[in-house]
């Protein structure tokens, strides 16, 4: 019998005193997003110093958390088997019961917030400053799941029905906000799940799904109905993804990925949130400081490994000609903290894997009419840190300007008018994330109305996407499936079936 007893392992100070006491989840009461922790106050430095610290490494190298390793096929089954035994239970809760579960994970998934931001910095290698926000979004998709899968009882004239077994794959880039929203969403429309970590972050997930199962426990369900294992993306992987019995799979990957699920088995209900190639627009109606700071977190943040990361900077009309915006942009950028991510002052971390060819060709190579503005390189006795670049000149329909690279390097592209930005930018096959820089209402308006993007935002960064202000979610290549978005309000009816009671004899 598969099964799975992650468990957190790190034992480090509370820090309650560090951050205001997260609100008191009631069912029923209007959602608010868990806070983040506030660095201004020193016991948070504190408790950050002992989580980037080599004794906290140590000992999350000495816990095994005990995933499921599945070294064949027939041992896929022996899971999906499993999962079937205990579906039942659970499929047949009713929403409001699932709300119950979900609000003990919340609570859970923030008591064990240090554990959550000390495995992402030790295995994922991302920064104490990026981490902890995605615990607090991993927070707020159980409790704003919770919520909506009570809503699924409410719906007048229709019923919702859970669907069977669904497969989460996601990717390792956020290692906790990701595969946590999948499942938490999966378990609010009643569907029991096998969770596949990406093998670079095994332990991000498997100590997340730890405080989820302990909510199902505490509440007297099966803790199967969430499963995690590991499995190699071979044959094992694929007899996961194709078996016969799984409903669904929700996959955060590549656009490659997506395409080879639907190779294996065609008829597989894949919901995919896939690639992206995401582009900056700023005219000269712009606040130029703002959009500076925004730029650079967007671009650089996490090295650029994200699918939201800005990866092209289009400056519009006189704005492409200001020396203000490009000393203040190369000022910024070379100001940025290269280092490791157990280095509090860090702002840019080490790459998280070896950058893949096409990172590679983006970092070391200029194309025609393009040159470094600000030049990358690797950092000598390191393990993948890179300082970011930037280059310009970047000619529209370019290798650079259609192509994800996902890392710490920024294109810019410069045009004369906002139609020629809107047409760089939807020029692309991708649409998950856009952003404009301009304080002019009527651009503001002609942007919105035109831009292919899942998630536009006007005079903000362009990634860290907040649960119910701004659901996540892409638009053309950068989405398979329904496309209902994470972090919104129908996101977890999508993941059933509905019947019409009138139809219902
Ligand atoms: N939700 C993340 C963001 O908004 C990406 O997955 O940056």
């Amino acid at each position: 019998r598969a099964s799975v007893a992650a468990s957190a392992t790190v034992p480090t100070e509370p820090r309650r005193s560090a951050r205001p006491a997260p609100p008191t989840l009631v069912a029923g009461q209007p959602f608010v997003n868990a806070p983040d922790t506030d660095p201004a106050v020193e016991a948070s430095r504190e408790w950050a110093q002992q989580i980037v610290s080599q004794e906290t490494a140590d000992r999350l190298a000495a816990s095994v958390p005990a995933t499921t390793v599945l070294a064949s096929p027939a041992e896929v089954d022996v899971v999906v088997a499993r999962a079937a035994e205990v579906a039942e239970s659970w499929r047949s809760t009713t929403g409001a019961q699932r709300r119950e579960v979900l609000l003990t994970a919340a609570r859970l998934l923030e008591e064990a917030r240090t554990d959550l931001v000390a495995t992402m910095v030790h295995e994922a290698r991302k920064t104490v400053g990026e981490a902890d926000p995605e615990v607090s979004e991993a927070v707020d998709f159980a409790a704003y799941y919770a919520e909506r899968a009570a809503d699924l009882d409410e719906v007048a004239g229709a019923t919702f029905t859970p669907e069977g077994l669904t497969v989460v794959t996601p990717p390792w880039n956020f290692p906790v906000a990701i595969p946590l929203g999948s499942v938490l969403g999966s378990l609010a429309a009643g569907s029991p799940v096998v969770i596949k970590p990406s093998h670079v972050t095994p332990r991000c997930a498997a100590v997340g799904v730890d405080a989820i199962r302990r909510a199902l426990v505490e509440h007297g369900y099966e803790p199967d109905v969430v499963q995690v294992v590991s499995a190699d993306e071979g044959e094992v992987g694929r007899r996961l993804v194709t078996h016969p019995d799984v409903t669904r799979v929700i996959l955060t990957g590549s656009i490659e990925t997506a395409e080879l699920f639907a190779s294996w088995r065609p008829d597989l209900d894949v919901f995919a949130e896939t690639s992206g190639k995401n582009t900056l627009v700023v005219t000269s109606a712009a606040d130029l400081d703002l959009a500076v700071k925004d730029i650079v977190r967007s671009a650089f943040g996490h090295a650029g490994q994200k699918c939201s990361a800005a990866s092209l900077l289009v400056l519009v009309g006189n704005v492409g000609r200001s020396a203000r915006l490009h000393r203040q942009l190369v000022d910024a950028v070379r100001s940025l903290a290269v280092g490791p991510a157990t280095d509090l002052a860090t702002t840019t971390g080490p790459l998280t894997v070896e950058p893949s060819e096409k990172l590679l060709r983006a970092l070391t190579t200029l194309d025609e009419g393009e040159h470094w503005v600000v030049e990358p390189r690797a950092v000598p006795g390191t393990d993948h840190l890179w300082t970011p670049g930037v280059k310009a000149g970047v000619q529209p329909g370019s290798w650079f300007h259609l192509t994800e690279v996902f890392g710490p390097v920024l294109g810019i592209i410069r045009v004369d008018t906002l139609d020629e930005a809107i047409e760089v930018q939807n020029a692309v096959s991708f649409g998950l994330t856009g952003g404009l820089h301009s304080l002019d209402e009527a651009e503001i308006d002609h942007w919105l109305e035109r831009v292919e993007v899942g998630n536009a935002y006007i005079n903000r960064h362009i990634t860290g996407a907040i649960v119910q202000r701004q659901p996540f979610g892409g638009w053309k290549a950068s989405v398979v499936g329904p496309g209902a978005k994470a972090g919104g309000p129908s996101y977890v009816a999508q993941l059933g079936a509905w019947s019409d009671d009138a139809s219902v004899p």
